[in-house]
């Protein structure tokens, strides 16, 4: 029996793209400007807000205004970096410096392709649509975003067998936003799909500083300058942790001191938190030592790493890794990781000779 095409595409596959995911919210940009909630109130929602990332910003404003100064949706774009730099804030700020709407969703939302069809027929022109951990998308997911990203049609398959028929539907011009920690993970075609690809770095402590005195206004604690330097030393560059490391110092002023953020009090709040002058805390150490003291200074897996400390390997190679590794405490060999003489030297732990041998530079 043949089905009709149309027909079927009202019946079967309508009601499936009308539904809406939890992760999956229309927020328009009024509505988000009234976003209550700390989280809210903290996120930078214009780019003149967004502290550090002086390059990736420059490049991002003229992406925007370029693309405004044509009348055309923005090419799309992949934020891709560690964990807490300010993915997820960029997608935003995104949006609300094109002034459309953001639908946000998330790679791993999206179980069947039904479900991004869905989501891509409800967009309107100049939408944009933002995917979180965008290389933890399936297969079959995928391979509908290609069309829709790169000719802005979706290709749905009506039937089965022989008399299987693929029927394109036109889909608005709207922009697509990624982000993800793991850029290695993402295929080949979907990164090529992207029209600008930017790197997410560590913050210099200078940015965090800042990042740290706005937070403190905003959720109304006084702080001393030298209190912002001394958490940002230990936030490791990262927005996420500094914004933390303030909430939590701030609990500690209310309760053992006068309330005022100064450098004493940040530094005994931090120092009881078993955060250290680095900013290493108690997970990152633990990775280290046991590098160093289980597998003699490696090179050992990340997996057998996990396995020792009981901690997730996905955990220590998207939050302890990336820092240990800009740090130089680690380094990354084909054969695993090892642990470097500054990460001994940290950890107060003697360099054996070998270990000192090996990474002394060598002449040619
Ligand atoms: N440049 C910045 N200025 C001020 N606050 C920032 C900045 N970047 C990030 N933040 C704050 O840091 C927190 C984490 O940012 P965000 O959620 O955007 O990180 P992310 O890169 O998306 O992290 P993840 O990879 O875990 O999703 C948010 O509370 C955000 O408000
Ligand atoms: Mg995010």
């Amino acid at each position: 029996m043949t089905r009709c095409p149309i027909a079927y595409y009202w019946r079967i596959i309508m009601p499936v793209m009308s539904r809406e995911t939890d992760l999956d919210r229309q927020v328009s940009p009024n509505k988000r400007k009234e976003e209550k909630g700390l989280d809210g109130q903290l996120r930078p929602q214009y780019l003149d807000e967004f502290t550090g990332q002086e390059q990736l910003k420059a490049n991002l404003a003229i992406l925007i205004e370029a693309a405004k100064g044509r009348e055309e949706s923005l090419d799309h774009i992949l934020f891709y970096g560690p964990p807490g730099l300010g993915k997820t804030t960029l997608a935003h700020v995104v949006a609300n410096e094109m002034n459309v709407n953001i639908r946000t969703t998330a790679g791993p939302a999206i179980e069947r392709s039904g479900d991004l069809a869905a989501i891509l027929t409800n967009l309107r022109a100049g939408d944009t649509l933002f995917i979180d951990e965008v290389h933890r998308l399936g297969r079959a997911v995928e391979e509908i975003l290609y069309p829709a990203m790169e000719d802005f049609a979706l290709d749905i398959v009506v039937g089965k067998g022989p008399g299987a028929k693929s029927v394109r539907l036109k889909l608005p011009k709207f922009t697509v936003i990624g982000a993800t920690t793991r850029l290695a993970l993402l295929t080949a075609p979907l990164r090529s799909r992207f029209g600008a690809l930017y790197r997410m770095d560590y913050y210099d402590q200078v940015a965090i500083e800042t990042i740290v005195l706005r937070g403190a206004e905003i959720i109304k604690v006084p702080i001393e300058s030298k209190g912002a330097k001394e958490i940002a030393k230990r936030a490791r560059g990262t927005p996420r942790v500094a914004l933390r490391l303030l909430r939590r110092v701030r609990d500690y002023a209310q309760v053992r001191a006068d309330g005022d953020i100064t450098e004493e009090a940040a530094a005994k709040a931090l120092n009881l938190l078993e955060i250290d002058a680095l900013g290493l805390d108690d997970l990152d150490r633990r990775v280290l030592r046991a590098i160093i003291v289980k597998f003699g200074g490696g090179p050992v897996g990340l997996d057998t790493i996990g396995a020792s400390i009981s901690e997730e390997p996905d955990t220590i190679m998207d939050v302890v890794e990336p820092y240990l590794l800009q740090l130089g405490f680690l380094e990354r060999t084909a054969r695993g990781r090892k642990a470097t003489t500054h990460a001994y030297n940290h950890l107060g732990i003697p360099v054996p000779e070998q270990v000192n041998e090996d990474q002394q530079p060598r002449l040619l």
